[in-house]
Order: C-alpha cells, then structure tokens, then sequence
C-alpha cells in the first residue's frame, strides 16, 4: 500500500536538490510546497506537491513541515531509580562529578528484569512521542557480569542499536583494582555482552577510564565484532577524542573540552563524528560545547539526548535541537541536520536520517510551517505524527 502526504510546506530532506535518492545522508536540504509517498516502508517519491502521483492514501499536511525521524545516538536508558535529589542539590550549587552514577549502580542490580524493561519501555514511549524514530541504548548501570548482560539483552529488545558500556566506571567492588575490572570489562563481561550489542563505549575520563585502559576496551570490543564509539572530553580535558580517532570510532560523545589537537584529529578523521550532547551541560550547569569551532573545522556534527537519570534526564530531542541553536550558536539547519543525518553518519547507518528514495519512511509531522520552529518555540509539543517505516505511529 502506498501513502501520500502532501501539501507539506516544508519537507526536510536532507537530500541535494539535483538527486532524488542519495547513498547516505547528505547535506541540509529541504523543499518547499513539497508532497511526499511512503510504499513498502520506504520513502518511494518526493518533490513538488503539484507534480506528485496518486497513492492508495492520501495525507493532507495543511501546509505544515515534515522532517526526517529524529535519530538520537546517544542514550543510556537501562537503569531503575532517579536522581532528582541530586539535580536538586546542583542547582543548589554542588558541582557534577559523575560520582553518582554509582547510586544508580545499586539500584539497577536491586531491579528485577520486569522493572528494568517498564522503565526502558516508559522511555522509549517518550522518545517516539517526541519524533525519535531511531534510538541507540548503553549498558553501564549493572558493572558486574549478569547485569551488564542483562541491561545489553533488554536494550535489544527495543532497538538494533545497543552499546555495551561496561566500561562506564569502575564497578564499585574493583574501587582499588581498577585493572582487574578492565581485565573483566575485556574478558567475561565483553563474551557475555557482545552477541546482544553492535557497538563498544568507553567513559575516557579522569575517574574512569584512562587513555591505556580506554585503549584496551576498544580493540576488545572491536576483536568481539563490536565497533567502538568513546565518552570524550566531558568534565575536563583528556585523551578520549584521539583515543576516539586512533580506534577508527564511530562517534566521540560530549566533546565538551577539545584541544585544537582534537578539532584537528576529528576534521581529518574520516569516520568519527563528533556527538554533542546539550541536555548535559543544561543539567549539570556547564559551559556548553563549542559546535562553530567543530563546524568551522568541517567535522561532523551530531546532536543526541544522552537521556539518563544523572547527567541529563531528557529524552527530548526537540528540546536538544533549541539548546543547539540558542546556546551553541548553530544555526536551525545545522541543529536539525545533526539531530537526523548528524545522529545517523554516529550510527553509521544509511537508511535513515534523510528522506531519499529507498530510505527507510521514518517521518516527523510537525504542527509548524518549519523546521525552525522547534527552536523557536522551545518546549512546545510541536510534534503531530509520526511514522516508522511507513507505518503511522503516533
Ligand atoms: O554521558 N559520562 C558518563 N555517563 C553519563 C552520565 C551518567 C550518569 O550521571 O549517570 C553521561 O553523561
Ligand atoms: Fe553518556
């Protein structure tokens, strides 16, 4: 069955103007007065809605603007309890130290399956509401080998894009054995995590993981199949972004503290996007990352939610699209690129994150004329349908 949607007053496409079909993502680009047909859960056509064929069905836009599904490559949705306490007290004045992550540590392991699965289900529910039509989701709250598995298995179950992050902080029984858990982070807990997870991460921080231990956590995962994307730069400088770029990752997350040495490494890289993730500088009160610095540079830019209970509990990518904008200064293009293409060139995926023919129907209806309304009306659900592949969805 074929579906149409027309008289779209915006259609972002991410597809040049001279092409219809494009092998991955390409640069902003949108049409105006556009119409769109959705078959097979594929986008089969788009272009002027005057010149549109007919389709099984028919979707009046009423003049409002269709996007790519938001695609947020940066997530860590498998844990139990909150830490609202410990938001509060920040905005009190007590400064972010990742330190409690350790909470929701305890409190993952107390969890049942059942309850861990309602929690992630809650989340991802959310996240569809709000246009994310593709989502990637950490491990990292369980640190011993049962939980980590656990969290990797669950998180498979709701998405194909699941990271083993064992390597978050060193599980609280190797506090004075650090190299004992990284020798478990490579060993037993890599061999039970790897068939559920496509991708490998590591915190590369002071606190966590060093550039050595970082190192031998990536060409683990990598010999286990699994590619490697790095938390990078986030509290202060560190080696995390070359680490990123030496292990040919997908992705270098946070990027918040770069050396021009790093601007450099991720412009020439090849591969390795550089992942901003606003919502934690907006929850933890920090400066945000300096995006026209990596754009001047011609590095690939990607916005993501990095949605979890300590450093940044939204799971709104419209709102992470208004912080880009207002706060680190992109512009309403930039932002909605990296929040769909950006999201899908971290995930290395082609399908997704333009609106090509052949590319996967996943489509955000906004009740706005235009993508620029999503920063410049901050907080409004401004979301009015959205489809995967093809199929309505909300
Ligand atoms: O991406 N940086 C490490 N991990 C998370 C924080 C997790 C937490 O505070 O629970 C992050 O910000
Ligand atoms: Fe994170």
């Amino acid at each position: 069955m074929s579906v149409l949607i027309t008289n779209i007053g915006e259609l972002v496409t991410n597809v040049p103007r001279d092409a219809v079909s494009v092998a991955s993502p390409g640069p902003y680009a949108a049409i105006r007065d556009a119409a769109l047909i959705m078959a097979d859960g594929q986008v089969a056509w788009t272009g002027p809605a005057s010149l549109a064929p007919e389709a099984d069905e028919s979707i009046d836009a009423a003049g409002r603007a269709v996007l790519p599904g938001f695609v947020d490559s940066h997530a860590h949705l498998v844990f139990a309890g909150e830490r609202g306490a410990e938001f509060a007290a920040r905005m009190a004045g007590q400064p972010y130290t990742a330190g409690g992550i350790r909470s929701t540590v305890a409190a993952t392991r107390a969890a049942s399956d059942d309850q861990l699965r309602a929690n992630l289900a809650r989340l991802a529910a959310e996240m569809l509401a709000q246009g994310t039509t593709t989502f990637e989701c950490k491990s990292g709250y369980g640190l011993t080998v049962a939980d980590e598995a656990r969290s990797v298995a669950l998180a498979a179950e709701v998405t194909p894009e699941v990271t083993y992050l064992g390597a978050h902080v060193p599980a609280p029984e190797f506090a004075d054995d650090v190299a004992g858990y990284v020798e478990l982070v490579c060993g037993d807990m890599l061999a039970a995590c790897a068939p559920s997870a496509r991708w490998v991460d590591v915190f590369c921080e002071r606190g966590a993981f060093g550039a050595d231990e970082a190192r031998a956590v990536l060409s683990a995962g990598e010999a286990s199949g699994l590619t490697a994307r790095v938390h990078a730069g986030q509290l202060g400088p560190g080696p995390g972004v070359q680490v990123a770029v030496e292990a040919g990752a997908a992705s270098a997350d946070h990027c918040t503290f770069l050396s021009d040495a790093d601007v450099d490494a991720l412009a020439s890289s090849g591969g390795t996007v550089a992942t901003l993730l606003p919502g934690v500088e907006f929850s933890t009160r920090s400066p945000y990352p300096d995006a026209r610095r990596l754009l001047a540079a011609g590095v690939t830019v990607a916005i993501a939610s990095d949605c979890n209970p300590g450093s940044s509990f939204t799971s709104s990518m419209p709102l992470c699209v208004a912080l880009a904008v207002r706060e680190m200064r992109m512009t309403t293009q930039e932002a909605v690129w990296a929040a769909t293409a950006g999201g899908a060139h971290a995930l290395r995926r082609t399908d997704i994150g333009h609106l090509g023919v052949g590319a996967t129907a996943d489509l955000v209806l906004l009740d706005a004329p235009s993508h620029a309304y999503l920063a410049y009306r901050p907080g409004v659900p401004l979301v009015a349908g959205v489809w995967q592949a093809g199929v309505r969805v909300t």
